[in-house]
């Protein structure tokens, strides 16, 4: 048997974060998290199930690499076809270069559709959600477009990404300033578990997001971009305070994501409708309309270099190319 399928996913970026699990094998997180699919960044992965091979091989961006979460991540599919047979697994990322968007919600969407087409498993979209939650969390997401909450559930069946507005009608996108970083940052999957683990103010912040998240259903609903964003950031702001207040402590912000954030509320002081989003690294997302974008982008521009402001609309759910 040889069995090669191709699938596009794009990345996402949680309005309401996902940040801690209750179940680290099954990846079922704490609190209900919901996001935005972007057009602009995306992962495109080629499976080939090859019964003469005889391990799992991975290329990243046509580099040859060891990694032990995408042979687990096969496990599962196999375990799910009841097929013993290994696969060669190529993608790449369409991210700029450095951008440090390069993210495991597009990789493993991208990856849970190609691998189960491959393997004969012809899986509907929930069940894609829930396979994607079996490589990394926020995959779980990227399987749909626009706007999508992951339902946390409780177990392996009733945890998976739902689209609350696949196609968008009114005006939200987002603008990510790329920030360079020096150090290396702490991943997302062990900087989530050590605030779990030592943040006293962890049971706040799943408390505090699933208010966040009743009023967020309702800014959109509304199409109120100015309610939206203010949830958004300070839904954020909530999830990095559990970094800060984490022993030992840790954070994701530098210079440069504080100098972003501080522009960003400048802007809002000239009466421009912007906020701010950051997740495990350095970059700042703003949150905007399309009519704004011109002028924040002339306004930062300076500030951050035109090359290192990249604008994203909403983008759509993952797709077999
Ligand atoms: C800050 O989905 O990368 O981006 O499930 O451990 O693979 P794992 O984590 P991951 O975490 C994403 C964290 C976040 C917030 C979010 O996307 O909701």
């Amino acid at each position: 048997m040889k069995n090669k399928i191709s699938a596009r996913a794009h990345t996402n970026i949680a309005l309401i974060k996902y940040w801690g699990k209750q179940n680290k094998d099954l990846i079922i997180p704490y609190n209900n998290s919901l996001s935005l699919t972007l057009d602009h960044f995306y992962t495109d992965t080629t499976v080939t199930f090859d019964d003469t091979l005889t391990e799992d091989t991975f290329f990243l961006n046509t580099k040859q690499k060891k990694d032990k979460k995408v042979s687990a991540f096969l496990d599962v599919v196999r375990n799910q076809a009841q097929k013993n047979i290994y696969a060669k697994v190529e993608s790449v990322n369409h991210v700029p270069t450095s951008a440090g968007l390069a993210s495991s919600a597009s990789a493993y969407a991208a990856l849970a559709l190609a691998a189960s087409q491959a393997i004969g498993l012809n899986l509907n979209r929930r069940d894609l959600s829930r396979l994607a939650r079996r490589g990394s969390g926020s995959a779980s997401r990227s399987i749909f477009g626009g706007l999508v909450e992951w339902e946390k559930g409780h177990n392996d069946e009733d945890s998976f990404a739902v689209p609350m507005e696949e196609t968008i009608d009114w005006d939200i996108q987002m603008i990510a300033i790329m920030i360079n970083s020096h150090e290396k940052a702490i991943d997302s999957r062990s900087g989530m578990q050590h605030s779990v683990d030592t943040s006293p103010f962890y049971n706040d912040w799943v408390k505090s997001s699933e208010r966040d998240l009743i009023d967020m259903k309702k800014a959109i609903l509304e199409k109120n971009l100015e309610k939206v964003g203010q949830i958004a950031e300070n839904n954020a702001m909530k999830m990095h305070a559990t970094t800060l207040s984490a022993n030992p402590s840790f954070t994701y912000f530098n210079p440069d994501s504080i100098r972003a954030m501080d522009a960003i509320r400048d802007l809002r002081q000239e009466g421009i409708t912007c906020y701010f989003t950051m997740d495990a690294g350095p970059n700042v997302k703003i949150i905007c309309s399309k009519a704004e974008t011109p002028y924040i982008l002339k306004k930062l521009s300076p500030l951050f270099g035109e090359k290192n402001l990249l604008v994203a609309k909403p983008g759509p759910g993952a797709t077999l190319i």
